[in-house]
């Protein structure tokens, strides 16, 4: 299988080939992830919830960001390689955020970086073009916007919101983005929102009508607990699998049988 690239996404778009993407944040997932023929992985910033066991995504470092990248970059040889930009990494100016994606693409291997927010984001964008930055947009629900959202809530339900949501995507796609997440908006807004763009776009929760989808891979393997949201389908109960496998380790440790004679020297 050949790389995926930024124009190799762009054609998929164009043949009407779904796109696939998963977020990685190891080497072993991002392997196994990238030899099963991902088009995409992303080192997302919802690390912090499924990793790091916090309540939400705003405490993540671009350093915590920049470490799991180089992690998921040693086993990416075919995946397009996103990483997402930490919430205040590239809010407070537009020379600080250059520097801070530039360090995601120099340090953490990164081949583009994700970016949440709106047409407010259009002239950052226009600069990390120019400097050799890709990015991807991130509109609808915005993980870092959960207090003033008032929780994980669909947007763009109002005629206002579907406007403002479609002038975003707009906009973005304007300023240079070669993909756009679509993230808890109604399906048929995004099914819209989708066939005005050139650009692809990747749907969680937000329906079928999106040029491709992605999952968290912990809620796909039925590994993270805390939450199940409605758009999450589980491919597997890992979190039964592993530990029924612990129990069995324990069991085996506390009679004796493990390890065996063939397991020692
Ligand atoms: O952080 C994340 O995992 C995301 C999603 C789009 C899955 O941004």
């Amino acid at each position: 299988m050949k790389k995926i690239t930024i124009p190799e996404l762009l054609k998929k778009k164009s043949r009407a080939e779904k796109i696939s993407m998963l977020t990685a944040y190891d080497y072993s997932f991002a392997k196994i992830l990238d030899q099963n023929g991902i088009d995409i992985l992303l080192v997302g910033d919802s690390l912090g919830m499924v990793v790091q066991g916090r309540r939400n995504t705003l405490a993540v470092t671009l350093e915590e960001m920049i470490y799991h990248s180089r992690c998921v970059s040693r086993a990416t040889r075919q995946a397009h390689l996103v990483c997402d930009m930490p919430f205040l990494s590239y809010q407070a100016s537009l020379d600080e955020a250059v520097k801070n994606c530039g360090l995601v693409m120099k340090k953490g291997h990164a081949e583009s970086v994700k970016l949440e927010g709106g047409e407010e984001l259009a002239p950052l964008i226009a600069r990390l073009k120019n400097v050799g930055i890709p990015v991807m947009g991130h509109i609808g629900l915005k993980p870092t916007h959960v207090h003033l959202m008032g929780g994980y809530k669909i947007q763009g339900r109002d005629a206002q919101g579907e406007r403002q949501l479609l002038n975003d995507a707009k906009a973005l796609e304007k300023a240079g983005i070669y993909a756009l997440v679509l993230e808890g908006i109604p399906a048929k807004l995004a099914a819209k929102i989708s066939k005005s763009l050139k650009i692809p776009t990747i749907g969680i929760g937000s329906g079928a009508g999106c040029d491709g989808q992605v999952l968290v891979i912990y809620d796909l393997l039925g590994l993270y607990q805390d939450l199940k949201p409605k758009f999450v389908r589980r491919y597997a109960e890992l979190h039964q699998t592993v530990s029924e496998a612990i129990g069995n380790y324990i069991r085996d440790v506390q009679s004796g049988k493990f390890p065996s004679e063939e397991e020692s020297f």
